[in-house]
């Protein structure tokens, strides 16, 4: 089952978001991989999709590290993909492709790339569509804005109030992302968010650890006072489902 359609989404079959997947070229590229493995690429130049996921796959690998460190590790790996060639020809071509599921009246999803230590997902809002506050546990997020725009905000969960049964959020940051603007999260910091398009919006998405049938089973969805609780700016009661 996958990590997202199960609450949220339908997970799409349309050719458009399909063709995106065969659109972007495999990492089974020995030369691509070995053009990324040597560094012969500059350190702040454009990358293509190869040389992107070989360079996250090498950062999301030290999670098993002792000295993994997810605030460094997010800020690396945005960095990494902001990197990524949007205007490419390749992935002009797969996100195009991707709006044939425009009209479907809900947000499309679909994988990008899963392995052990990570994922990547593709996501496409279209104006006005929204995920409406859920949590990633024990998960870190990267995500990258592609086209469009759209509205992030992330939150903490404050810790609960004895016999309370209701939870507290306190929202950190709000962001309105456009094309390269990266917004990050850990297992411990903005772990909780929000998303909502201005336009036709479409995300690359980095998870890493991936989602298993563990984090999934943990995963929450929240339904959220708008209103700040007992007028307290930034704050706002939330209970699950
Ligand atoms: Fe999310």
């Amino acid at each position: 089952m996958d990590d997202y359609s199960r609450r949220a989404f339908i997970r799409t079959s349309l050719p458009g978001l399909l063709g995106l997947t065969m659109a972007l070229p495999g990492i089974t590229a020995l030369a691509t991989r070995a053009n990324a493995c040597s560094g012969r690429i500059p350190q702040d130049g454009a990358i293509h999709w190869d040389a992107f996921l070989e360079a996250i796959a090498r950062e999301a690998g030290r999670q098993h590290l002792d000295d993994w460190n997810e605030a460094a590790y997010v800020a690396t790996a945005a960095a990494i993909v902001q990197r990524l060639d949007l205007d490419s020809p390749e992935l002009k071509t797969a996100f195009e492709q991707a709006k044939a599921g425009v009209g479907n009246q809900r947000v499309d999803f679909d994988h990008l790339e899963k392995q052990r230590d990570f994922q990547i997902s593709f996501v496409q809002f279209e104006k006005g569509e929204e995920i409406r506050h859920h949590d990633h546990p024990g998960m870190t997020g990267v995500l990258l804005c592609a086209t469009g725009t759209v509205d992030v905000w992330n939150y903490d969960e404050l810790a609960p109030q004895p016999g309370a049964d209701t939870l507290l959020l306190k929202e950190i940051s709000r962001a309105a992302l456009t094309k390269s603007d990266v917004s990050t999260l850990t297992s411990k910091d903005r772990n909780i968010h929000r998303l909502q398009a201005r336009s036709l919006t479409q995300l690359v998405d980095i998870f890493a650890p991936p989602y298993n049938g563990e984090r999934i089973a943990r995963s929450r969805w929240f339904k959220v006072d708008p209103e700040p609780f007992q007028g307290r700016e930034g704050l706002f009661e939330a209970s699950l489902g």
